[in-house]
């Protein structure tokens, strides 16, 4: 989030516009919580993980009386437009306030993934490392010890975080929300193929969305009687310095929503397809369902069942 906040700071700045930050969310908007941005506020964040005007989900924005508060203050302000930069929620008030005739383009930036018109969404990528990281560090424990960790990812109700790191560390099995499991098929008959394989520790790849991490775990010791050890990574998977790519995506997203803002363009969300940046609606943007990778999954099904 940082360096895409960087990158719209320096865009503006290279087209002519003035920037003022807008602090906690939504929250901030309503409130006036908001902060000049120059070249000095946004130097050396493309490295630091988080975001400098801290972020908050506001209940107030949800209301009609809010939205109109929020409304006022980009009046009051004398904003032309403004950069969003979030998930879902974010793009639901982007759409909210563009309905006042505010010109909005929005930057997906989300660990989960889940916005289905763009295949990246900022955090991604180092989420996935950071939990790739996390997870090879305890596979030395259980490698060790001979045991079986079940391993908790977040991802909100989607599964493409778990999925992605459950291929890259080689899971025993992956359990997520798209797919609903088979305890014996999906988890047990994983383990014993894992085992005939050789293997004498595993590791299960539980997405938050699918199951607690300690209800699979004390399903795993009711059923075979190994004991397994549980792990939920939480918001260790949120922090970090962000990878090359992200800071990258951030900075070519962050300057693309600037240009398009530039361009007279609002209600716009900046997605990759393919490869290629492009922006799309906001409201058709976030009416697309995201699916689960299906080569991605029949891969893992393939070699944990192998
Ligand atoms: O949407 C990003 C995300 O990190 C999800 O993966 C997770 O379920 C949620 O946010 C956690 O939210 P909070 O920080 O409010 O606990």
């Amino acid at each position: 989030m940082n360096a895409a906040i960087r990158s719209v700071v320096r865009s503006a700045m290279y087209f002519g516009i003035d920037c003022i930050g807008i602090r906690r969310g939504y929250n901030g908007l309503i409130h006036g919580d908001i902060l000049r941005m120059d070249a000095p506020s946004v130097s050396r964040i493309i490295n630091s993980g988080g975001t400098i005007l801290y972020t908050a989900r506001s209940e107030e924005f949800k209301t009609e009386v809010g939205q109109q508060k929020a409304v006022d203050s980009c009046k009051l302000l004398g904003l032309d437009g403004i950069v969003a930069i979030g998930g879902d929620g974010t793009f639901r008030g982007a759409q909210a306030l563009s309905k006042y005739g505010i010109s909005v383009v929005g930057i997906p930036a989300t660990i989960d993934n889940d916005i289905a018109c763009t295949d990246y969404t900022l955090g991604y990528d180092t989420a996935s490392n950071t939990a790739v990281d996390a997870i090879d560090k305890l596979r030395d424990t259980m490698q060790s010890h001979e045991r079986c960790s079940v391993v908790e990812v977040m991802g909100r109700n989607a599964g493409h975080l778990a999925l992605y790191v459950g291929l890259a560390v080689g899971a025993t099995t992956v359990l997520v929300p798209e797919k609903p499991y088979n305890f014996e098929e999906d988890v047990l008959e994983c383990i014993r193929a894992a085992r005939f394989r050789g293997r004498t520790h595993y590791m299960i790849v539980v997405a938050e969305g699918a199951a607690s991490a300690f209800n699979v775990a004390q399903e795993i010791k009711d059923a075979i009687h190994i004991d397994p050890r549980v792990t939920v990574l939480g918001h260790i998977q949120r922090g970090g310095c962000p990878s090359a790519r992200d800071r990258v995506m951030a900075t070519r997203m962050g300057y693309q929503a600037v240009e398009a803002l530039a361009e007279g363009k609002t209600n716009r969300l900046i997605c990759t397809v393919r490869g290629t940046l492009v922006d799309v609606d906001l409201l058709e943007g976030l009416s697309m369902k995201r699916t689960l990778s299906e080569q991605q999954y029949k891969v893992l099904k393939a070699l944990t069942h192998a």
